[in-house]
C-alpha cells in the first residue's frame, strides 16, 4: 500500500463505519420521549458524522424535518448517501455546529459537544431553539471512585468531570436537566467492534501513517477493555430555564 498522509490514514480507518462514536438507537427513542419532541419537529443532528443517528431520528419521527451538520466533507457525503431515501425532509450540510440558526425543537449531539464545551455549546444553541425546544447530548463522564484504568482511558480529555460537573456546566448556560442516563458497555461495543474488524483487515499491508493510526486505535480499545464497566458517556436532555 502506498504511504498515506495522516488525514488519509484517519479516513481509511474511520470511514464507512456504522458510527463514529459510542451510542445505540434506543438512546434516541429515550431522548425524543424525555424531550417530548413533537411528530412534526424540526431536529438538528449536530456533529452527525456519517449519519447513524440521523437515520434513527428520521425513522423515529417520520414527519419531522431533520438537518444534519458536520464539518468533515467525507462524513457529510456518507451521511447524505445514507439518508437519501428519506427525500427532502432530511438535509445534510457541511458546516460548523457552533453556528446553528434553527429554529429546532430538538438539537441532538452525540459524542461531539466536547469539541465546543458543554456550557459554550448550550449557550450558543439557545437562540437556535424553538420555544419549548430541548438539547440532548452525550458527554464523557467519570463514574464515582474511578480506577486508575478509567482515569488512564480519559487521560487525553483533562476536562472530564462527573455527572454533577456536567449538570453544573448545563446550569451555567441556564439549562435545566429533564433526564439523564449512562451509556456504558453496549454503546461502546457498537463503536469499537467494527473498528477492531477494520484494524484486522488493514493491518497486514499497513505501513507509515496508517500503521500509526492502527496502533493508536488499538491502544485506545485496549484502554477501554481494561475498564469497560467504568467508561461512560452521560446522555442528558436539557432545556433552557
Ligand atoms: C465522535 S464523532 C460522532 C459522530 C456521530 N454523532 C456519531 O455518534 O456517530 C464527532 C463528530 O463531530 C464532528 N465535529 C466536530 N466539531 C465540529 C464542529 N465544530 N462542527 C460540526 N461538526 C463537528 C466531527 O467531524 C465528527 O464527525
Amino acid at each position: 500500500m502506498s504511504e498515506l498522509t495522516p488525514d488519509d490514514a484517519f479516513l481509511t480507518l474511520y470511514s464507512d463505519l456504522a458510527r463514529e462514536g459510542p451510542g445505540a438507537p434506543a438512546d434516541l427513542g429515550w431522548a425524543l420521549s424525555v424531550a417530548a419532541t413533537p411528530a412534526k419537529a424540526r431536529i438538528c443532528d449536530a456533529g452527525c458524522g456519517s449519519g447513524a443517528d440521523t437515520v434513527t431520528l428520521a425513522k423515529e419521527r417520520p414527519e419531522a424535518q431533520i438537518e444534519a451538520v458536520d464539518k468533515i466533507a467525507h462524513f457529510v457525503a456518507a451521511a447524505r448517501q445514507r439518508t437519501a431515501h428519506f427525500g427532502d425532509r432530511v438535509q445534510v450540510r457541511q458546516g460548523d455546529m457552533a453556528d446553528l440558526s434553527g429554529p429546532y425543537d430538538l438539537i441532538w449531539c452525540a459524542g461531539a459537544i466536547y469539541f465546543l464545551g458543554v456550557t459554550e455549546a448550550l449557550t450558543r444553541w439557545r437562540s437556535a431553539l424553538a420555544p419549548g425546544g430541548a438539547v440532548a447530548f452525550s458527554e464523557p463522564c467519570l463514574l464515582p471512585r474511578p480506577s486508575e484504568a478509567a482515569r488512564a482511558f480519559w487521560a487525553e480529555y483533562p476536562q472530564i468531570t462527573d455527572i454533577s460537573g456536567i449538570r453544573a456546566r448545563a446550569a451555567a448556560a441556564g439549562y435545566r436537566v429533564l433526564g439523564e442516563q449512562m451509556q456504558i458497555g453496549a454503546a461502546w461495543e457498537a463503536y469499537y467492534r467494527p473498528i477492531e474488524r477494520r484494524i484486522e483487515k488493514l493491518r497486514p499491508s499497513a505501513t507509515g501513517a496508517l500503521a500509526g493510526a492502527l496502533d493508536q486505535a488499538e491502544q485506545e480499545i485496549a484502554r477501554w477493555k481494561a475498564a469497560p464497566s467504568e467508561i461512560a458517556y452521560a446522555l442528558l436532555v436539557v432545556k433552557p430555564e
